[in-house]
């Protein structure tokens, strides 16, 4: 019998295995074996004459996106109230709409949209907040596991200075309500895993800290949080935390910054220190480069070269409803122009990135935090996009690495033709 997950697609197939140059092939292959790429080939190889072929004509083949940071919640209201900062963005839009996901009625609409559009996105991995809700997390992860998409997705933590109905009453209810919810959630899934989901450090006391830390080491949770993003906020931690010498020392003094067994992702890092990028390099923590967001917020932009530079894990995301599009291709080109407004108007040691460097964050870069995957090399995950461009028709011929930088510019999910996360096609 033939394996359903054995399979080859036919057409102009474009990944970038390393972060210089983009890999092209028009008219190959690339095979699937098992839910495994099994490489790109100009003809099909002896060993695979026989298994069954999608020929996507003219369409891209690339490899499906990681979303190494977003807020389920916030998708709701995304595109709107786009005029403050940080902080009051928070208290006066952010904070109200999440304490609405005590309401499971709410949540089950707002996160059935929300899975919805993840599902026709270019997205075939995400790390996701919810809220501090247990139920309504659940639910997040019943409707994104339906997807088949994969994702870590996380119960947030909150223990101060929120809204009355958006924070829990203490570190030990935080605490408890977290371990209630991972003795569901760490068996309950296969496409979804638990995430340990600190908001950030102006919402978590040391007592929380202290609590969640043990909770990480005693369930080996991967942890995702806010890391230097705004300046407001970077203030306020300073205060907040006189003995850090910067803002990620305050996570690191609790075991919540990378290292061995603790897979950190850390969202922003746009007013990091040398002292900061440098622990980030020495603790494996993931930045998550979020343009969009960065931008919309006020928040600055992030030295993204720098951290290219040092050789920092890193990823893209779309910090939804920080930035206000699911897309991770239109977050590729976003990462492009705000690096050059960063080269013009604040160094022009650093270089902006190239469309290809873009294109390897959202892809392999990113992926990278879910093992093997976001390139088409053999042994990793068969994560697959087929992108059929010609709506947006050219009056002659480009490259594929051109028509994949002008769908990042100009197209959006209407390009989106197939979808394959595993080997497993989702349409
Ligand atoms: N810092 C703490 N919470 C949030 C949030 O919801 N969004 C962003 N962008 N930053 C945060
Ligand atoms: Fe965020």
């Amino acid at each position: 019998m033939t394996n359903p997950k054995t399979f080859a697609l036919k057409g102009s197939i474009c990944f970038s295995a390393d972060p210089g140059h983009l890999v092209s092939e028009e008219n190959a292959y690339v095979i699937c074996e098992n839910g495994k790429c099994a490489g790109v080939y100009r003809e099909l190889p002896e060993r695979f004459r026989g298994i069954p072929c999608t020929d996507a004509g003219n369409s891209l083949i690339i490899p499906g996106l990681t979303d190494l940071h977003l807020h389920a919640p916030q998708y709701s209201f995304r595109g709107t109230h786009m005029d403050l900062e940080l902080l009051d963005w928070l208290d006066t839009v952010t904070f109200p709409e999440e304490a609405r996901y005590a309401d499971l009625e709410y949540a089950g609409k707002a996160y059935r949209i929300f899975a919805d559009d993840l599902k026709k996105s270019f997205t075939t991995r995400a790390c996701i907040f919810g809220t501090l809700h247990v139920e309504a997390t659940e639910l997040l992860m019943d409707l994104t596991e339906e997807t088949g998409i994969k994702a870590y997705i996380g119960k947030v933590n909150m223990d101060r200075n929120g809204p009355e109905d958006l924070q829990e009453e203490s570190a030990e209810s935080s605490a408890k309500a977290t371990v209630r919810w991972l003795e569901d959630a760490q068996v309950k899934y296969r496409n979804v895993r638990p995430i340990l989901t600190p908001r950030f450090i102006p919402s978590c006391t040391d007592e929380l800290m202290t609590k969640l830390s043990a909770i990480q080491q005693n369930y080996r949770l991967p942890v995702q949080s806010h890391l230097s993003e705004n300046p407001g906020e970077a203030d306020w931690v300073k205060d907040l935390c006189p003995d850090s010498e910067f803002y990620g020392a305050a996570y690191d003094r609790f075991g919540l910054f990378g290292g061995e067994g603790c897979p950190t992702i850390m969202a922003h890092c746009v007013h990091s220190s040398e002292e900061e990028i440098a622990l980030m390099k020495q603790r494996g923590v993931y930045v998550a480069h979020c343009p969009q967001s960065n931008t919309n917020l006020s928040s600055g932009i992030a030295p993204v070269r720098r951290f290219m530079e040092k050789g920092l894990n890193m990823g893209l995301g779309t910090d939804i409803a920080g930035g206000h599009s699911l897309s991770m291709l239109r977050t590729a080109a976003d990462a492009v122009q705000v690096s050059k407004l960063r080269w013009r108007l604040a160094d022009d040691s650093q270089k902006a990135l190239s469309f290809a460097e873009a294109f390897y964050l959202a892809s392999a870069g990113g992926g990278s935090f879910f093992g093997s995957t976001g390139a088409f090399l053999e042994g990793y995950d068969f994560d697959a996009l087929i992108l059929d461009d010609s709506f947006w028709a050219y009056p002659g011929t480009l490259t594929a690495g051109e028509r994949l930088e002008r769908l990042a510019y100009i197209g959006d999910e209407r390009c989106i033709a197939g979808k394959y996360v595993c080997g497993e096609k989702l349409f």
